[in-house]
């Protein structure tokens, strides 16, 4: 599964990121879902607009209308290429992207999006809410069903209410030890954890319990390979264009 898109390979969270995920030839992608100041759901990571965009202000404070005129190359060309982030900036696949906006992209890619409900402070709720009404009147039946996600059981809670039948995925950094509680409470398909601390024993007990396991994010092919041994079913990655022929199958 691809981690905003394509972190590594484009910007992330845009709809060049989904692009670049997709020709590296992933299945799925993982992008993250915030609220604007005026209540519109796009793909953004962090409360603050600087690292990727290079602007000032929180997201909820930033009406759609002002977050449309930024691009959002800024850290992948910091952190990755500026060569190649020279030609990103200023594309229009390039913006913040509405969630409405990928949806689109992502039936033309033939990608399934793992949405990761990111609120801002007082916010689970209603970001699950909004969300997921809005995608689900855009996502085809016949299509598999997206995967909601999230470290917020709050927003797991709604995203239930919302689309019962959408799978759900809990996040966590750390194993938590209320884990079989949680995930029977919130009815959840699988759980997702950050690699590093991920057990082998914790792996067999989740998936005992019936639960799909994920990690994220997880670059390296040989990193990558350790985890599989471990019974890993999915690999969120950066770096699709590494992972995916190294191990896909
Ligand atoms: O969904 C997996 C991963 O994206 C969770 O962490 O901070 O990258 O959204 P973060
Ligand atoms: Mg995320």
């Amino acid at each position: 599964m691809g981690h905003r898109g394509a972190k590594a390979l484009a910007p992330e969270n845009t709809l060049a990121s989904m692009k670049a995920a997709a020709a590296a030839g992933v299945s799925w992608v993982e992008f993250d879902v915030m609220l604007t100041g005026d209540g519109q759901p796009v793909l953004f990571h962090d409360e603050t607009l600087r690292r990727t965009t290079g602007a000032r202000g929180d997201m909820d404070r930033t009406p759609l209308s002002e977050l449309r005129g930024l691009d959002a190359t800024r850290h992948f060309t910091q952190k990755y290429s500026r060569r190649a982030g020279k030609r990103f900036k200023g594309q229009p696949d390039c913006r913040v992207p509405t969630l409405e906006e990928t949806a689109a992209c992502l039936l033309d890619l033939g990608l399934t999006p793992n949405v990761e409900i990111k609120p801002t402070r007082g916010l689970a709720a209603e970001t699950a809410e909004v969300a997921l009404t809005r995608l689900r009147k855009l996502w085809p039946a016949d299509r598999p069903a997206p995967l909601v996600s999230s470290f917020e059981r709050e927003s797991l809670a709604a995203s239930r209410r919302v689309a019962p039948d959408w799978p759900r995925g809990l996040l966590a950094e750390d194993f938590p030890a209320d884990w079989r509680e949680a995930l029977a409470e919130l009815d959840c398909a699988s759980f997702h954890m950050y690699w590093r601390r991920t057990r082998r024993a914790e792996v067999a007990a989740v998936k005992a319990a019936g639960y799909a396991f994920a990690v994220y994010t997880v670059n390296g092919v040989r990193a990558g390979r350790r985890l599989l041994d471990k019974g890993v079913d999915c690999l969120i990655t950066d770096r699709p264009d590494l992972l995916v022929p190294a191990l896909a199958g």
